[in-house]
């Protein structure tokens, strides 16, 4: 599948698509007058047609509404996009093409790095389409009235696509990542071995590692983020070598609620700056893409591996906010932790 700029040569084409019945029924009181429209480039909008194997199967229309001639979306922010999408022939619904044109769509947007969000107006009673957008990630905003059209107005931020994605983000020699069932061996090793569990309430067995494992990625489900999986990319015999990522605490402490980032490294991969690699990249993209407005981390006192990531990476820590991690039992020797911040 790509998308490729509509032309003039495509006039047929577009005018044979406007007419079969399910290309009117999702927009019926509109004229996209074609042949002004495609004999003009206007920069606050993009025409693409999409193609299977050379085959033109859809067509799809971006634009920046604040900027867009007609003020179709009344007044808007100078930050958003606008999509029209459909396929052309009814032989070629329900073959996955509408997703893959909307994802490479998405993509063309989101590739604009001010760009914070997109627009859709599906008809309000076009309750296929809602579905396919909400799957997509968008979400409902409000009923609006387009000229005769009541529709449905639906925005997918930023935020919410990067977090969908299978890699949240890459490094010279890191991928943090969705977790696999493949990670779970691995991960059990690290959980297992006691120089990593040195300043952790302890080592876990097996059992004890999947269960952890299991909760990540409950918990990756219910926040949309949490520790990713890291993989080493300079190290092709590594595909798993721990995690690095972001939690909301669930214990109660006078820092929270909040978001701390954490890690835990397989030992064959320390004191090679790979922790700071990937938190640095992952705190970056907390603040900025994921527009977070403060990311805490926290370890025991003597963690001074762990604190040390913490400074590496740009994080303060005030010894007057030291704490008594509340899950540890009183005289617990790992009971006093230290906590940094870094605000956006
Ligand atoms: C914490 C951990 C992820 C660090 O991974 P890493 O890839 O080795 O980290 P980096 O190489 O990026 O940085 C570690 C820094 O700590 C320093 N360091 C390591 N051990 C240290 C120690 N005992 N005392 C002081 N500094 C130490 C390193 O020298 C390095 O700093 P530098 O680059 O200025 O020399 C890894 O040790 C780990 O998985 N530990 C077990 C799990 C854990 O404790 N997680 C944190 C819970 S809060």
């Amino acid at each position: 599948m790509r998308l490729r700029p509509a032309t003039f040569d495509d006039l047929a084409l577009l005018r044979h698509w406007d007419e079969q019945a399910h290309v009117v029924a999702s927009d019926p009181n509109d004229d996209w007058e074609w042949e002004s429209e495609l004999a003009r480039d206007p920069d606050w909008r993009e025409q693409l047609v999409a193609e299977v194997a050379g085959r033109a199967i859809g067509f799809v229309q971006i634009i920046d509404p604040a900027r867009e001639e007609s003020h179709y979306w009344g007044e808007c922010p100078a930050n958003l996009r606008a999509i029209d999408v459909w396929i052309g022939d009814e032989a070629d619904l329900g073959r996955g093409y509408g997703t893959r044109i909307m994802e490479l769509a998405i993509e063309r947007c989101f590739a604009e790095p001010g760009v914070e969000a997109i627009l859709i107006d599906p008809l309000e009673s076009n309750l296929r389409a809602r579905k396919f957008y909400e799957r997509l990630g968008f979400r409902f905003v409000e009923r609006r009235r387009f000229n005769e059209d009541d529709c449905a107005v639906y925005r997918l931020e930023r935020r919410d696509w990067r977090l969908r994605g299978e890699t949240i983000l890459q490094t010279p020699r890191l991928r943090l990542r969705a977790w696999r069932d493949e990670d779970l061996a691995p991960f059990a090793a690290i959980n297992a071995d006691p120089e990593v569990a040195r300043y952790l309430p302890s080592t876990l067995n097996r059992d004890e590692s999947d269960a952890f494992a299991e909760r990540i990625r409950a918990r990756m489900d219910e926040d949309g983020f949490g520790f990713w999986a890291a993989e080493r990319l300079d190290h092709p015999a590594s595909p798993f070598i721990g995690f690095i990522g972001l939690s909301r605490p669930r214990f109660e402490a006078d820092f929270t609620p909040c978001v701390e980032i954490g890690w835990r490294l397989d030992r064959a991969h320390w004191g090679i700056g790979l922790a700071s690699e990937g938190a640095q990249a992952l705190l970056h993209c907390a603040l900025t893409e994921l527009r977070l407005s403060e990311v805490v981390a926290f370890s025991a006192v003597e963690n001074l591996a762990s604190r040390r990531v913490m400074e590496k990476i740009g994080m303060q820590r005030d010894p007057a906010e030291d704490f008594d991690h509340p899950s540890l039992p009183p005289g617990h020797p790992l009971k006093r932790h230290v906590l940094y911040r870094k605000r956006r």
